[in-house]
C-alpha cells in the first residue's frame, strides 16, 4: 500500500474557540503557560495536577483571562483519577478536543545507585501517565467521532541519551514510542485526531527543583549531573515559548515539537552512532538554549 492511502485530507481542529482541552501538570510550567494561552484563545480549560494548592491558582489565572475553567486534583500515576479525570470533563463541557499529557518528573542519578522508588515514580507518573491519559480519553474522544488532538510531552531526553538520566529517558523513550505507534494507529483508520510530540531541551521551569528523589549514595559525578541541569533550566527558553510552538503544532498538525536547534544536531549524532556501529556519543549536558530557525 502507498504511503498516501493513509492520508486522511482533513484530520484538524480547525477552530480552537469554545473547544475543549485537558491539561495535566497544569499548575506550573509548561502545562500552566498551555493553559493560559488556551485561555485567550477562547477555548474552555480543563486543568489537572497533584498539587491542589498550585492548581487552584492556576485555575484563578485562567478564568481571569475569561475562560471556562475546570480544576481537577488528580494523579496521573494513578488510572482511578484519570478516569475520574475524564469523567468530571466530560460531565462538566460534554466533550474533550484537545489532550495534553504533560505532567512528568526528573528524577537523576547513576542506573545502578537510583532507588527502586525513583525509577518506579518515574515510569509511573511520566509513561504510564501517558498511557492512562490514551487509553481513557483517547477512546472517548474517537467515540464522539469530532476532529480532535492528543500532544503527548515527552522530552528531547525521549530522542537522545544523557548520563545520570537512565530512569528519566526510559520513561521518555516509551512517550516517544508510544506517540507514534498512536498516531499510526489513528492515521490507518482515518479517524479525525492528530498526534503531536513534545520533545523540549531545557525550559524555565520547576522540573529541577521539584519532585527530585536523593540519590543513595551522592557521588560527585551525580552531583555535578545536578548542579549543571539546574543551570540549564535556569537559563532555558520560557514556557510561553513552548506553549507557543505547541498551539502552532496543533494547528499544522505536526508531529514532533523540537523547541531547540541543538536536539536536532544530538538526533543526527544518535542516528548517526546507531547506523555506523559506532558507541553512544556523549551529549553535552549545558548547551547554549537556541530556539529553532523560523
Ligand atoms: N523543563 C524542562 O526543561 C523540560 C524539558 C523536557 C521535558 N519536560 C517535560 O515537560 C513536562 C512538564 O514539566 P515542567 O518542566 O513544566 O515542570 P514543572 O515541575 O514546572 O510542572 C510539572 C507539573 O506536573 C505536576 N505533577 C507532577 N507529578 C504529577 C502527577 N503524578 N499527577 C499530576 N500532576 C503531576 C507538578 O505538580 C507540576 O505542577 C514534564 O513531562 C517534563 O518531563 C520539561
Amino acid at each position: 500500500v502507498a504511503h498516501g492511502d493513509f492520508v486522511c485530507d482533513d484530520r484538524r481542529v480547525k477552530e480552537l474557540k469554545n473547544k475543549v482541552m485537558v491539561i495535566t501538570g497544569a499548575a506550573s510550567g509548561i502545562g500552566r503557560a498551555l493553559a493560559q494561552r488556551a485561555a485567550t484563545l477562547g477555548m474552555r480549560v480543563v486543568l489537572s495536577d497533584i498539587d491542589g494548592a498550585r492548581l487552584s491558582q492556576a485555575v484563578a489565572e485562567v478564568e481571569a483571562l475569561g475562560a471556562e475553567a475546570l480544576g481537577v486534583v488528580t494523579d496521573t500515576g494513578a488510572l482511578a483519577d484519570v478516569v475520574a479525570l475524564a469523567d468530571q470533563a466530560y460531565a462538566r463541557f460534554g466533550a474533550v478536543h484537545v489532550l495534553v499529557n504533560n505532567a512528568g518528573i526528573a528524577v537523576s542519578g547513576a542506573a545502578w545507585t537510583l532507588p527502586m522508588e525513583a525509577w518506579e515514580r518515574s515510569l509511573r507518573i511520566n509513561l504510564h501517565g501517558v498511557m492512562y491519559g490514551v487509553h481513557t480519553f483517547v477512546a472517548r474522544m474517537v467515540a464522539a467521532g469530532e476532529p480532535g488532538h492528543v500532544v503527548n510531552v515527552a522530552s528531547a531526553a525521549g530522542l537522545i541519551t544523557v548520563p545520570g538520566f537512565a530512569a528519566y529517558s526510559a520513561s521518555k523513550f516509551g512517550v516517544v514510542g508510544l506517540s507514534e505507534s498512536l498516531h499510526h494507529d489513528l492515521k490507518l483508520r482515518k479517524l479525525p485526531i492528530g498526534v503531536s510530540l513534545l520533545c523540549p531541551s531545557w525550559v524555565q521551569t520547576r522540573i529541577a527543583s521539584d519532585g527530585q528523589a536523593p540519590t543513595a549514595e551522592h557521588d560527585p559525578i551525580d552531583a555535578m549531573i545536578e548542579a549543571s541541569v539546574k543551570r540549564a533550566v535556569d537559563q532555558g527558553i520560557t514556557a510561553e515559548q513552548v506553549a507557543e510552538a505547541v498551539f502552532a503544532a496543533i494547528e499544522a498538525d505536526q508531529f514532533y515539537i523540537l523547541t531547540h536547534e541543538d536536539t536536532r544536531k544530538a538526533v543526527a549524532v544518535r542516528s548517526e552512532d546507531i547506523l555506523s556501529g559506532r558507541q553512544p556519543s556523549l551529549a553535552l549536558i549545558e548547551r547554549r538554549p537556541s530556539l529553532p530557525p523560523k
